[in-house]
């Protein structure tokens, strides 16, 4: 069974098809507004990566904004820039979007150094998402390594919210060190209230740490997977998420059920500056999310 993940196209869009109202001020699109947003909370979870609760300004505005698991907002930093991060909470809050930033780099750095009350700007949301509709009645796996548990999340959300969905789901998730998983507070309550398992594993243990020691890809003995009933969803770097897919490969599991987010570097998120194609595929519109046989045959992807 070969899965297409819908291509966000611009041009399907409702307003597309309106006559163009060239005193745009009154009717700014969607996917060009910048939503007036103000920093609720701002959690430091590691020293390089912190967790804000964002909410939109505008009451309506706030409670029309909808995303899937997988997508992704351009948070703006009003003269400093705008950066592609991706959706880390529950897609069904309205009150506030959760995002998790690693600081890298110019504009990471600035918006680490925001507190509670710092209005920045959000656009989107943006790109193609996890079919998590398409899962339903499966086994599903969850593979994150480092940051990846980020985008990963909010299929987590999903899944709790419509657990008689799914079969098992499983988290595998890896870290370098034990300090660097992140969101460790709440992994027993992934495991005991949205009835998931969870396997975590780190390559460099401290001195308390008990569980297993080295690649993610040593979790798979723990787990057993059925490959004619699962998908996956694999988030990370591309050299990890090239090993993960290559081992669930060689245990069966077709190529199509296997998802992971692309990230390039992006500058509009529309599909419009051609900052972050791979040949003639915008990672932007055309992903991030694709499944692993689309991007084995991308080349240059990985
Ligand atoms: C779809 C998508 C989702 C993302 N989700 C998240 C997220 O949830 N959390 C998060 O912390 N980051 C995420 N990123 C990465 C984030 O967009 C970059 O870290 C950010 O743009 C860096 O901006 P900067 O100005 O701080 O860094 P810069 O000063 O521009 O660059 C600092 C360093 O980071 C590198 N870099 C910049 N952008 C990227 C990128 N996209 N991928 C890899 N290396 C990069 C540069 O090459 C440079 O070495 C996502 C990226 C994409 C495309
Ligand atoms: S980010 Fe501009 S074309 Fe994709």
């Amino acid at each position: 069974m070969t899965l297409k993940i819908p291509r966000y196209d611009i041009n399907r869009e409702p307003f597309m098809t309106q006559t163009p109202d060239f005193n745009r001020k009154s009717q700014l699109l969607q996917t060009e507004r910048t939503y007036k947003a103000r920093i609720n909370a701002a959690i430091q979870l590691t020293p390089e990566e912190k967790l804000f609760q964002i909410q939109i300004l505008d009451p309506k505005e706030r409670a029309q904004f909808s995303c899937l698991p997988g997508q992704f907002v351009m948070v703006e930093l009003p003269g400093c820039g705008e950066i592609a991060i991706s959706i880390s909470g529950s897609c069904s809050n309205h009150e506030f979007i959760e995002i998790c930033i690693r600081k890298v780099g110019k504009v990471t750095g600035m918006i680490h150094r925001l507190e509670a009350g710092a209005m920045v700007g959000i656009r989107g949301p943006f790109g193609t998402h996890f079919p998590m509709r398409e899962m339903n009645g499966s086994n599903v796996l969850l593979i994150a390594g480092g940051l990846g548990i980020v985008p990963l999340r909010s299929s987590i959300y999903w899944v709790n919210e419509h657990r008689p969905d799914y079969k098992d789901v499983t988290i595998l998730y890896g870290a370098r060190t034990p300090k660097l998983l992140l969101f460790d507070y709440q992994y027993e309550e992934w495991r005991k209230v949205f009835n998931l398992t969870m396997h975590t594993i780190v390559e460099e243990p401290d001195e308390n740490w008990t569980g297993p020691v080295g690649l993610i890809t040593q979790l798979f003995d723990q787990v057993p997977i059925d490959p004619d009933d699962t998908f996956a969803i694999v988030c990370g770097p591309p050299v990890m998420f090239k090993f993960v897919c290559d081992h669930l490969s060689a245990l069966g599991l077709p190529m199509q059920r296997m998802f992971v987010s692309l990230e390039r570097r992006m500058h509009c998120g529309m599909g419009k500056c051609c900052r972050c194609n791979v040949g003639s595929t915008f990672t932007c519109l055309d992903g991030p999310v694709f499944d692993y046989w689309s991007v084995m045959n991308l080349q240059e992807a990985i």
